[in-house]
């Protein structure tokens, strides 16, 4: 059963001068208890992805078409009040820029009880009995002692874990970890994953993660979307983008990763995804594509198309 469902969702940003496709026709389906991620560049769309999820989109944004399904109703038909009562209770963020998410003024424990005291049927003792119990699930040692220290007092990674422990606090049924290792350092951002992981497995919880680095997700994930200038062009199950990758961009990324290169330079993508502005005719990859057959890829826009069971790729090469 699917938890959350994208469906042909397009959205545009207006700006002074004009109006540009920045999201096109997403398709995106979020199992229950299932880790998805969303992997690209900078710039392709992710964030915008997981914004239009909890409709938190910046005022600038035309939604064109499409549906958000959770539990039966389509969130982009919800007014603001509704919305509310899902963010931050059903679906959480764990956002991009963490470090800044906490208040420095409260302690940890103050700020996770707030979350936690939204459910006015909770008792007092039950509620520090949760946020102990969320400190725990995130690995945070002496979580009891823990309630009373202050943000600075933590480092990064636990600072981290105490953001996913707000998200946790909240009884998620989804949780949205848009680049939630960004700023950590490689070990810490492995156990970050395994208790991304640990949520998924023992909660039950279903995890949206959006990263630009492919070998973290690859792990976890039970499916992992390739998403570039906006549009979603190649979806696999984890194994499959790594053991069998078609598109040239997926491709490209797996070639920059250090454990592919085998000693070798690593060979890094060249120029940069264009952005929503850049008008590029045919695949919006071709100008970067080492496989790009003139008169077909700088022509027309390639369809995603399934090309073996639960594979699907946005490429002409598999098309003729
Ligand atoms: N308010 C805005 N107005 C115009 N363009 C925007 C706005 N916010 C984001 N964008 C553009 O939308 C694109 C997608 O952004 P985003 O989803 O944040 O990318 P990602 O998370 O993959 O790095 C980017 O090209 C970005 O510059
Ligand atoms: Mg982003």
């Amino acid at each position: 059963m699917n938890l959350l469902e994208i469906k042909n969702y397009s959205m545009s940003f207006r700006c002074e001068s004009g109006i540009y496709t920045t999201l096109n026709n997403i398709n995106l389906n979020i199992p229950q208890q299932s880790m998805v991620s969303l992997v690209g560049e900078s710039g392709c769309g992710k964030s915008m992805t997981a914004m239009s999820i909890l409709k938190l989109l910046p005022k600038n944004a035309i939604i064109d078409s499409g549906e958000i399904i959770f539990h039966n109703q389509n969130i982009l038909e919800l007014s603001n009040s509704e919305i509310r009562s899902i963010r931050g209770n059903k679906i959480s963020l764990i956002p991009q820029d963490p470090m800044t998410s906490l208040n420095p003024l409260y302690t940890i424990g103050n700020q996770l009880l707030e979350v936690i005291n939204k459910d006015k049927s909770i008792s007092k003792e039950d509620a520090i009995k949760k946020a102990i119990e969320v400190l725990e699930i995130v690995k945070i040692p002496k979580a009891k002692e823990k309630l009373n220290a202050y943000p600075h007092e933590f480092s990064g990674g636990m600072k981290q874990r105490a953001i996913i422990a707000m998200a946790l606090a909240t009884n998620a049924e989804l949780i949205i970890a848009d680049e939630p290792t960004t700023a950590l350092d490689v070990t810490i951002q492995a156990q970050i994953m395994n208790i991304l992981n640990e949520i998924k497995e023992n909660l039950g919880t279903s995890i949206l993660l959006i990263s630009h680095e492919l070998n973290l997700v690859g792990q976890y994930s039970d499916e992992i979307n390739v998403m570039y200038s906006g549009r979603i062009v190649e979806k696999a199950p984890s194994k499959t983008i790594f053991e069998n990758p078609l598109h040239p961009y997926t491709i490209a990324l797996l070639n920059a990763l250090p454990a592919n290169n085998h000693g070798k330079e690593l060979k890094t993508i060249n120029g940069q995804p264009p952005n929503i502005q850049e008008v590029i005719s045919g695949c919006r990859f071709n100008p970067r594509c080492e496989k790009m057959i003139d008169k077909i890829c700088n022509v027309k826009s390639p369809a995603l198309k399934e090309v073996e069971p639960n594979h699907l790729v946005e490429c002409y090469l598999y098309e003729i």
